[in-house]
């Protein structure tokens, strides 16, 4: 019998059994078993928060009885894709993923389903007009980046001083829905006050010296700005960086304010260079154990599992920042 049909027979099978509502649907179910082969094909690992969400799935298959097959695609979506597939051919039973870009992994997502492979996705999302929730994949694990964005901005309305706000905004990669989304959540509220003006928006790829080096150029541009906003704290530490080379005083002459709560990025609250991160936890290990649980039991798990957030400011930094990653 082919791979495929078997895995159909297979699914079929579990579904007479259990009877759950997630195969009647048409998503592949997950068979209870005492040890479950992972995957979770890690899109790079060059900042904190990548090598923290790595960690917390390393450190979660001890106490959670999986093999894990961890890969890095190392910035490349293409890499990504065959990893996916090379984690297919490797007979995974279940997929974590973290879409480096909202469209070039759908089809990978595509195939994990009719590979009869459960998938869910962890901390980004797919474009939702061609993959959905319930339907191509279980599930959507994270944080409401649109969210994020929105806390920013409104922190950054209450606490800025001066009387006009000359903003350069750095995006994260560029197709990847934490980028597409923040984005969105900022703008909206910017837009609402005339006061504000966003006069650059560029992509620094969530990467430290990719944001220094943009924001070393957009400087010369707009030396008037008095706000950075940065999609992550890593492109929000090279803008400090660019700011201080250019005899500008972050905290004091410009409001830098990020996402995700890093060590460095508390760390430069702590030291009055920084003025908010709003969280984005990478700590998805936890969740997909339980969440994996739920799904093996035959339950319906809901089309997004959403992660509450906190923000840090300098009433919290000190707190939380040995805890930080
Ligand atoms: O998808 C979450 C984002 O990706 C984090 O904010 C960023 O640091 C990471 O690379």
């Amino acid at each position: 019998m082919k791979r495929r049909t078997m895995i159909g027979a297979v699914a079929l099978a579990f579904a007479m059994s259990v009877g759950t509502a997630a195969v009647a649907e048409g998503l592949p179910p997950l068979e209870k078993k005492d040890r479950y082969k992972v995957g979770f094909p890690q899109m790079e690992s060059n900042n904190p928060w990548r090598i923290a969400e790595t960690k917390s799935f390393q450190d979660t298959a001890e106490a959670c009885n999986w093999d894990l097959v961890a890969t890095d695609a190392a910035g490349s979506a293409a890499k990504q894709v065959a990893d996916v597939d090379s984690m297919i051919a490797q007979g995974i039973d279940i997929l974590f993923l973290p879409p480096r870009e909202e469209k070039p992994l759908i089809p990978a997502v595509m195939r994990a389903k009719a590979a009869g492979i459960p998938t869910f996705l962890v901390d980004r999302s797919v474009d939702p007009n061609v993959a959905k929730a319930g339907e191509h994949y279980v599930a959507f694990l994270g944080s409401d980046f649109i969210d994020q964005g929105r806390r920013v901005a409104e922190w950054t309305l209450e606490n800025f001083k001066g009387d006009k706000g000359t903003i350069i905004q750095l995006e994260g990669t560029t197709g990847s829905s934490p980028a597409n989304d923040r984005k969105k959540g900022f703008d909206d509220v910017i837009a609402k006050h005339d006061n504000m003006t966003i006069v650059a928006s560029q992509t620094g790829d969530f990467a430290r010296d990719m944001g220094r080096q943009v924001m070393e150029t957009l400087l010369q541009a707009h030396p008037d700005v008095n706000i950075v906003y940065a999609h992550n704290d890593e492109m929000a530490i090279g803008a400090i960086q660019a700011l201080e080379l250019a005899g500008r005083k972050p905290g004091d002459d410009v409001l830098v304010v990020s996402i995700d709560g890093t060590r460095d990025a508390l760390q430069a609250i702590i030291d009055g260079k920084m003025g908010v991160t709003v969280e984005s936890s990478p700590f998805f290990g936890p969740l997909a154990c339980e969440v994996m649980g739920r799904y093996a039991s035959g339950e319906t798990i809901e089309p997004w599992v959403k992660v509450e957030d906190r923000i840090f400011t300098k009433e919290n930094a000190a707190k939380h920042v040995d805890e930080a990653y």
